[in-house]
């Protein structure tokens, strides 16, 4: 059970990225900064999204509720350029976001193809880098970027099919 008497993120602002509906991991890390008094910029991915994210941006009060997908040209950038105008700053950002290719995420990793395989990192994790860079002028208090792991980056797991799907086989193998 959260408690805001004893963590407080009170006039704190952050933008989180990632939530398709109410249960999205992104949902429940919106949620929970709510509760702990934070103020929200939630994003959805596009139009037919849209309808699905909506009811869970208005649930977590959202301030700015913003399109985003990480690979239309230009609506990253629109998003920090809405918060920047908006907020002036930013403390925290969340990316909980991840895609490839259905017909990559069948079979073995070693007959995934290369632009499936290309497409997965360049969504799932450089949007993170990207955004790094977008964000660095808005931190100008210090902040924090979360990303979302999963133990299959760490351990090979037989049943675990989609391992390209996630950011993270790309940041801890490298690291
Ligand atoms: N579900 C799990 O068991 C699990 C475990 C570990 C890590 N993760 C990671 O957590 C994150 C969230 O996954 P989830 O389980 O909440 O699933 P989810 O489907 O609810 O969230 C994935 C999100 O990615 C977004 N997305 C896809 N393409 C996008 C694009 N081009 N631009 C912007 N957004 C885009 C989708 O709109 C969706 O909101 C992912 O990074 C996933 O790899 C999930």
């Amino acid at each position: 059970m959260l408690d805001s008497s004893y963590f407080s993120l009170e006039g704190k602002k952050g933008l989180v990225i990632g939530i398709a509906n109410e249960h999205s991991i992104a949902y429940g890390c919106a949620r929970a900064f709510r509760t702990l008094g934070a103020e929200l910029a939630i994003t959805y991915l596009n139009e037919k999204a849209r309808a699905f994210v909506e009811p869970a941006a208005q649930a977590v009060g959202a301030t700015l509720f913003l399109r985003c997908d990480v690979m239309a040209p230009g609506e990253l950038e629109a998003v920090f350029e809405a918060v920047r105008e908006q907020w002036g700053r930013l403390d925290f950002v969340v990316h909980s976001i991840a895609f490839a290719p259905r017909e990559d995420l069948q079979g073995r990793l070693v007959d995934s193809s290369a632009d499936g395989f290309g497409l997965a990192v360049n969504l799932s994790a450089h949007s993170f880098l990207r955004m790094a860079r977008l964000v660095e002028p808005l931190m100008t208090e210090g902040g924090s970027l979360f990303a979302m792991t999963f133990h299959g980056s760490e351990k090979v797991l037989p049943t675990y099919r989609s391992r390209i799907y996630h950011p993270d086989i790309s940041w801890e193998q490298k690291s």
